[in-house]
């Protein structure tokens, strides 16, 4: 008998993840249905929205034959731990081109040394650079520093058209059990994916967690490439990024423990607190309609 190879394994079809409706006065007495969408308990290695978007980006790479994937990100980013994990499972090698040239010669933190001891090999860069490198002149010149000019590229936060078909599945498993799904935004990736997933009767809501105010036209951008031009109906909710990426204010982290201890559901910080916490006070400000049913996107997991 045949034993699966490694791919089969780590790619194997996946049941949908499980959606679970929980009480919550905070919802309840606003006549609003919470249900989380355990996307954490996806993949045991590759939680929420980072199976949802590696896998068709790892079987593209391994169907053209790549031995070694090259990914971007800062230097808590989950994206660049998923993709080590997931070279690590596959026998690929992994490189991650790290924001900050200034860290190369301190001690890794816990996120890169997770990435290091699954063989990443890490490649910091000047911020002014990494800024650019979306830039074909300035990525070649960052593959080429990194020694991985032939490996399969791919984007910070691995939002590219493949990844968000893989997030429009997300959206398609959710249809017909829920009014409005929302996610936490890095990249916007999850939420493009998820719109175009959820059909015409959902709507999908995003919750920033970055300062900016310039990802609307990134998700335009980002649905044009994948799906050829807007796809579902989706919106964001700006003003809960709490400070800004990886900040979790004191107010942020008593939410996060106490929705952690009221519901048994591990809170990741930078994304789905902040996600969960927009969910509430947007409930109390009477923005969903009694009825609604209310689907939090469990993106992660800490
Ligand atoms: C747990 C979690 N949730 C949400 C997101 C946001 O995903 P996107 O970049 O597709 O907006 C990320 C991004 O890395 C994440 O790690």
């Amino acid at each position: 008998m045949n034993r699966p190879s490694n791919l089969d394994v780590l790619l194997q079809p996946r049941p949908p993840s499980p959606l679970q409706e929980v009480r919550d006065t905070r919802f309840d007495r606003h006549g609003v249905r919470l249900l989380l969408k355990r996307d954490d308990l996806v993949h045991p290695e590759l939680p929420g929205n980072k199976w949802r978007k590696l896998a068709p980006n790892l079987r593209a790479a391994v169907a053209a034959g790549h031995g070694e994937l090259v990914t971007f990100g800062g230097a808590y980013s989950n994206h660049l731990r998923a993709t080590a994990a997931a070279g690590r499972l596959l026998g690929l090698r992994t490189v991650g081109v790290v924001r900050g040239e200034e860290l190369a010669g301190r001690p890794l933190n816990d996120s890169l040394a997770r990435c290091a001891a699954d063989g990443m090999r890490l490649h910091f860069v000047p911020r002014c650079e990494y800024r650019r490198k979306a830039e074909p002149g300035i990525q070649a010149g960052l593959l080429a520093g990194a020694g991985a000019q032939g490996a399969y590229v791919i984007p910070e936060g691995g939002s590219n058209a493949l990844a968000l078909t893989g997030c429009a599945e997300l959206g398609r498993e959710l249809r017909g059990s829920t009014d409005i799904a929302a996610v936490a935004c890095g990249t916007g990736g999850t939420l493009a994916g998820l719109a175009a997933g959820l059909g015409p009767d959902g709507r999908a809501l995003g919750v920033p967690v970055l300062a900016g105010g310039f990802l609307e036209a990134e998700i335009r951008s980002l649905q044009r490439r994948a799906f050829g031009g807007p796809a579902g109906d989706w919106a964001l909710a700006e003003g809960f990024h709490h400070g800004g990426y990886a900040r979790v204010p004191d107010a942020l982290e008593g939410f996060a423990a106490e929705f952690e201890d009221r519901h048994g559901l591990p809170v990741e910080r930078i994304y789905v607190a902040k996600l969960l916490w927009a969910l509430v006070e947007l409930s109390a400000a009477g923005r969903f309609p009694r009825g609604t049913a209310l689907t939090a996107v469990i993106t992660g997991r800490p």
